[in-house]
């Protein structure tokens, strides 16, 4: 059979040598993959490099192999086109469909989904120019990677930089995953806030009261919703996990602190997932300096109060109106007679439930769920990547927006 064919298109900038990084990527997974830089693309890293890794030619100009029509067929035959990194010029030309290369013509021929990740200073990131050319890209169904914030080139610092390879690696696979049965970029427009990860509840400076939760199935769901397009908030709590390519992570401990920031993100967003797993107790006591155990005296017994109920709070105040509110149950017995009474107990619009077990949930890569509605309807998901839940999970919300 033969590979599915990927462009990866390299523009001018100095992340131009983390895109080898992808390249050896998409290649190790089994796709043929053409790169075509643009001439300023070669000041950074060189054909040679480019074409030892594809195994391809790596042009910049129509006119070498013509008899091929390389400036058409290279953008017809593409199953996926991903730029990256994409300069401001390069966003530029693309929102106006300038086509003074083989890049920018591969752009317009191409007829499969189109991915860009931006990388270029803040300024320009932010200049009203590039924003509304994103915007452009972003209304004819581009997906365009939000950029990470981190160090940029020289001592600058902000947002700007190329997410990990690595990410935007995933953000592919996913694009070419759901391929292009139905609209690629169903979430464009959308804000979405997922919490992930595991609530941490401090007893004294060295001791929390935890659970295992490692924040796969929320990180998951952050990704896929990047590569449908959504703008998507990640409320990370205590997951050691790189951040999704896209998204704006913000990193919390407790369950308080958890809360805040899902209610301040809730305020103007399409859809709130919660996947992390929350502490329900904390200990009503935080001891300043550690706890030391002393001979002949038996441990004092740790005191809980309740916290919060994030989910039941949003399901009840709605921030925004028509807002789509998702929650996650894991349980261990009469997995669906409880996922029920959790999903009229809580309010929201969907409850995935996940019985525990040996294979699945907690840290491994794979899940299985059935997600209930309030209208009695139950959509099961059967045993597979964790990826595959969360594109069903959008899949259902995406129907409730419509
Ligand atoms: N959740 C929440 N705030 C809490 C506890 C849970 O927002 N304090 C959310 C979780 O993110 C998840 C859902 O509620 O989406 C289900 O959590 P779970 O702990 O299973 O529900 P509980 O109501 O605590 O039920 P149980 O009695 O089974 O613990």
């Amino acid at each position: 059979m033969d590979k599915p064919k990927v462009v990866l298109g390299v523009s001018g900038g100095i992340a131009a040598y983390k895109a080898c990084e992808l390249l050896r990527r998409l290649t190790e997974s089994g796709h043929d993959v053409r790169v075509v830089p643009t001439a300023s693309a070669l000041h950074f890293v060189g054909e040679a490099t480019w074409s030892a890794l594809s195994g391809h030619p790596a042009g910049t100009e129509v006119w070498e192999s013509v008899h091929e029509v390389p400036h058409v067929r290279i953008g017809q035959e593409a199953r996926l086109v991903v730029v990256a990194p994409a300069t401001a010029d390069m966003l530029a030309k693309a929102a106006h469909g300038l086509a003074d290369d083989l890049l920018t013509n591969t752009l317009l021929t191409a007829r499969c989904p189109v991915v860009f990740a931006p990388a270029m200073h803040t300024e320009m990131w932010e200049n009203p120019a590039t924003q509304e050319n994103v915007a452009t890209l972003r209304r004819r169904g581009a997906i365009v990677i939000e950029p990470a914030v981190g160090r940029l080139t020289g001592v600058d610092t902000g947002k700007g930089r190329l997410p990990d390879p690595e990410e935007i690696f995933e953000v592919c696979r996913r694009v070419l995953a759901r391929g292009t049965a139905g609209p690629v970029a169903d979430l464009a427009g959308r804000h979405v806030v997922i919490s992930a990860g595991g609530t941490r509840e401090p007893l004294d400076p060295v001791r929390f009261l935890g659970n295992r939760s490692s924040g796969k199935q929320g990180y998951a769901l952050a990704r896929t919703a990047v590569a449908r397009g959504a703008r998507v908030t990640l409320v990370a709590a205590n997951s050691e996990l790189a951040d999704p390519a896209g998204a704006d992570v913000i990193p919390v401990g407790t369950a308080v602190q958890l809360r805040e920031a899902v209610l301040k993100a809730a305020e103007d967003a399409d859809a709130v997932v919660m996947a992390a797993a929350v502490a329900d107790f904390r200990p009503s006591h935080y001891a300043e300096g550690k706890i030391k155990k002393r001979d002949g005296e038996e441990p004092a017994p740790v005191e809980l109060v309740r916290n919060p109920d994030v989910l039941a709070e949003l399901s009840a105040s709605r921030p925004r109106p028509g807002q789509i509110v998702v929650g996650f149950a894991a349980e261990t017995d009469d997995v669906l007679a409880n996922g029920r009474a959790k999903l009229a107990r809580k309010g929201c619009d969907l409850l995935v439930v996940n019985e525990v077990g040996e294979r699945k949930t907690f840290g491994s890569e794979a899940n299985e769920a059935v997600v209930l509605a309030p209208d009695g309807s139950e959509t099961p998901v059967p045993y597979g990547p964790k990826d595959d839940l969360a594109d069903t999970v959008w899949d259902l919300v995406v129907r409730r927006f419509s």
